[in-house]
């Protein structure tokens, strides 16, 4: 508050006068004091109150700094070759890691692991997010090995879809098994199941693979029929149960989830698309109206008293989860919990609070000898108890992940994008400023375009308090703050791995060295979707400085 009543005072023509130790507005008696505090001060800034404030941050700790570090470029860049590496070795039949033990053509296994835990299986989840990476690699680069192995992938769709299996078989309940024996046999033994998540990533899976056919090979729409029957059971299951409960991608709770409805709703989203092509017009109405009903739905996981979305529905728990900024990743789009929205980020703000306190090896500063945040480990979510299953591993506390790791960096780098790109410049709201503002170097002279700390937006969430001009130097520094924050938490992932770029599911709470399921598909994928994502949070960084530079002469 102190921050804002500096702002107030030195910028705004028709300040408020702000108490400076308590920040509300000593003209406003109508607003009740602590709603004006919960509103807007609801952040793990109170722990170490406005630390980041008595230093001064240069103004520019450049996104060079990162890539100026040789040493983490060429990290990097080894770590994806090692990543994409990772995940063919786990791909039936031939991997490396899974050949000569019955692994079927196209079944992507979750990990080597055959005890402590047993992950020798093929999830439909972590297949289907696995096969995009490499359908989205095939539509880069047009790779013939990476073809076949796609190939290979569609062929076992038919047979997963036709196995009939403890959730039932197609076409009633069926494709809500989660997983399968690698041979291609139903797993038989008790499960978290039905997982509905599984057919709508499939179907995206698919669905983007018939558009990289179309843009990479000029595949006719008539060519790709054999994509659509695969499609469209999924997209029919996808349509005529999300409004039912499942299983949650973690396997435990029953209930409704927004990472599971968010998945949903993109696969139903490309799913009109695709089918008006095939000229199934009463299936594409009929995917627009479901489409429409799980958007609305999809609102309802906004917890406006807590300030961020919650996981699921009716839950005991916290509802912060790391499956929320996977559902953006996975699901999202432009009109539906982007990346960059506000909601997603006072997300990812608390989600990074509680677990910068839960984990000890997460026992640090909050901040940097520069003042900005530090990154930190990231687990599944704050009540999590599972402790990968391995036998050095038996006590009952959660561990942070590689996946959940990468998955914040991943959403970093995507608002950089965001930002970099905008022509409206940043807005900060309630909702953001506890993320926004330490990225803020607070000097007198800051200039907003526009300021608002009226009692009425004061009063509401999502009312934009601030904004900077596209051109801003304080865009600029935030712009290039946020990439640097997302870069330390790859440095974690890097500090874990081990020296070959190995990753397994999880790292030990207070020794940091991995625990759980060696070698785990998903850890692979999610750093390589990240490290993608910083490829063009720098492209629109560059783009942005040559679009500026024009105007410097
Ligand atoms: C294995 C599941 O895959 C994991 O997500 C879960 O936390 C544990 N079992 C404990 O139920
Ligand atoms: C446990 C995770 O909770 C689940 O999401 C995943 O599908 C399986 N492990 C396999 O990796």
């Amino acid at each position: 508050m102190r921050f804002f009543s500096m702002l107030i005072t030195t910028t705004c023509a028709l300040a408020l006068v702000v108490d400076p130790t308590l920040g509300l507005p000593i003209d406003s008696p109508n607003v009740p004091p602590q709603k004006v505090l919960s509103n807007v001060v609801s952040s793990p800034r109170l722990n170490s109150p406005f630390a980041w404030i008595r230093k001064q941050s240069p103004f520019l700790s450049s996104y060079s700094d990162s890539s100026e570090d040789s040493d983490f470029e060429s990290w990097l860049s080894v770590q994806s070759s090692r990543s994409f590496e990772g995940i063919l070795a786990n791909i039936g039949p031939d991997g490396v890691n899974v050949a000569g033990q019955n692994v079927q053509p196209g079944v992507v296994v979750a990990s080597p692991s055959h005890d402590h835990p047993n992950y020798f299986y093929h999830w439909v989840r972590d297949g289907a997010i696995t096969m995009l990476a490499l359908v989205d690699e095939y539509a880069r680069a047009g790779n013939v090995s990476v073809k076949t192995l796609i190939d290979d992938y569609v062929d076992n769709v038919r047979i997963t879809q036709w196995t009939p299996n403890p959730s039932g078989q197609i076409g009633r309940g069926g494709l809500g098994e989660p997983k399968f024996e690698v041979d291609g046999r139903a797993f038989v033994g008790t499960w978290g199941r039905p997982q509905r998540d599984g057919p709508a990533l499939r179907a995206i899976t698919l669905i983007s693979y018939a558009r990289a056919l179309q843009d990479r090979d000029g595949a006719s729409i008539d060519s790709l029929r054999y994509l659509y029957d695969l499609i469209k059971p999924d997209l029919e299951y996808v349509s005529k149960f999300w409004a039912s409960p499942g299983f949650d991608l973690w396997e435990e709770l029953e209930g409704l989830h927004f990472f599971t409805a968010m998945v949903q709703y993109r696969a139903l989203l490309l799913g009109k698309d695709i089918s008006s092509e095939f000229n199934d017009d009463g299936a594409a109405r009929w995917y627009h109206t479901q489409s429409n009903g799980l958007k609305r739905f999809l609102l309802s996981f906004w917890d406006e008293e807590r300030g961020y979305l919650v996981e699921t529905l009716a839950s005991p728990r916290s509802g912060l989860d790391t499956a929320i900024l996977l559902g953006s990743i996975h699901g999202g789009s432009e009109s539906v919990f982007p990346i960059y929205s506000d909601s997603i980020i006072a997300t990812l703000q608390a989600l990074v609070a509680d677990m910068r306190a839960r984990y000890p090896i997460n026992e640090q500063d909050s901040l940097d000898s520069d003042s900005l945040p530090m990154a930190v480990g990231i687990g599944r979510y704050p009540e999590d108890v599972y402790a990968g299953g391995d036998t050095d591993n038996s006590d009952d506390l959660g561990n942070p992940w590689f996946l959940c790791t990468a998955t914040v960096a991943h959403i970093l780098y995507g608002l950089v994008e965001h930002l970099a790109l905008s022509n409206s410049g940043l807005t900060i709201s309630n909702l953001t400023a506890d993320f926004y503002l330490p990225f803020l170097s607070p000097t007198p002279d800051i200039k907003p375009d526009y300021c608002d700390f009226s009692a009425t937006a004061m009063w509401s969430r999502s009312a934009p308090i601030l904004r900077f001009m596209p051109r801003s130097k304080e865009a600029e520094q935030v712009i290039s703050s946020i990439f640097n924050y997302a870069d330390g938490f790859l440095r974690i992932l890097r500090k874990h791995a081990d020296e070959q770029g190995n990753m397994s599911e999880q790292f030990d709470r207070n020794t940091g060295f991995m625990r759980g399921a060696r070698q785990l598909t998903w850890s692979f994928q999610s750093v390589l979707g990240a490290i993608e994502m910083r490829d063009r949070a720098i492209a629109a960084i560059e783009k942005r400085r040559a679009y500026f530079e024009r105007f410097d002469f």
